[in-house]
């Protein structure tokens, strides 16, 4: 791997631990203001010293991100579909490398819609990234993305849909948690994310999300809504990062949630490390 890749990639996956805490705040490229999103920098600001990397899109960062922060950016560059129109997965490239170097980014992120209508299309999308991301040095995260259909998320659908992510060439991979992930694991030979999902009904289970997949092989997760749409998203950020990065255990994490609830001051016990 060229070493300007390598160098960004380890600037996302921290060499300490081999862990990382990506923060995800890309979803008004599909859904607009989302709930809790409605206002990105007031909702990412107080999460940024806690997360290994940020995933957005070029406009959230342009005008919601300080260009002095020093965080690690996964840049979503797919898109073109919405909400309401008729399919999620009718996605492009919509953002060239150019702008990506142009924005200092550490990671290029795309979406593969496998077994969709649209799948030629997305995994054509993949390649073309990749052949462009090795280009310039500039990783690329495929996310196994299902659109609306939430029940696609088996291991038997997230192991093909990863798999084939790494073939074409990602350098590493965003999927969702399930039963038996440890087969999704075993047959994909990139880093796996998790994305935290839709909002858990509490905070307990999102801690067990991470702690299951962490246990399971992922190299860390790509959380949005568990973390930002929580009552407490500084505490929420913080007890992940204690799962993810020092292997705490659920009731652990929950300690850790709970204390940083009562404190003031925000707690560094595990902090960002500069880079
Ligand atoms: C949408 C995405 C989101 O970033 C992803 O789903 C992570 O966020 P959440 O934890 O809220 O699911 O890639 O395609």
């Amino acid at each position: 791997m060229d070493w300007g890749l390598q160098n960004r990639l380890s600037r996302i996956i921290k060499p300490d631990t081999g862990k990382t805490v990506m923060l995800a705040v890309d979803h008004g490229y599909f859904m607009g203001p989302t709930h809790k999103l409605e206002q990105p920098r007031k909702t990412i600001e107080p999460l940024l010293p806690h997360a290994d990397a940020l995933m957005l899109t070029r406009g959230v960062l342009r005008n919601s991100v300080d260009p002095r922060a020093n965080i690690p950016v996964v840049l979503r560059v797919s898109g073109g579909a919405s909400i309401v129109g008729s399919s999620l997965a009718n996605e492009t490239i919509t953002t060239s490398v150019e702008d990506a170097l142009r924005l200092n980014v550490s990671a290029m992120a795309l979406s593969i819609f496998v077994g969709s209508e649209y799948e030629h299309q997305s995994l054509a999308n993949l390649g073309r990234l990749v052949n462009e991301g090795e280009k310039h040095g500039i990783p690329v995260l495929a996310v196994t993305a299902v659109g609306k259909e939430l029940e696609k998320r088996d291991a038997r659908y997230l192991a093909l849909s990863c798999r084939i992510a790494a073939e074409l060439g990602a350098h590493f991979v965003k999927t969702y948690f399930c039963e038996d992930f440890g087969k999704v694991v075993a047959g994909c030979p990139v880093p796996l994310v998790v994305a935290g999902g839709p909002k858990l009904e509490t905070e307990m289970d999102a801690f067990q999300l991470a702690s299951d997949a962490i246990r399971e092989g992922a190299v860390g997760v790509d959380m949005g809504r568990n973390i930002w749409q929580s009552e407490h998203p500084v505490p929420m950020i913080r007890a992940i990062r204690e799962i993810v990065h020092h292997g705490l255990n659920v009731r652990e994490a929950k300690e850790v949630y709970e204390d940083a609830k009562k404190s003031r001051i925000p707690l560094m016990a595990s902090p960002r490390r500069p880079n």
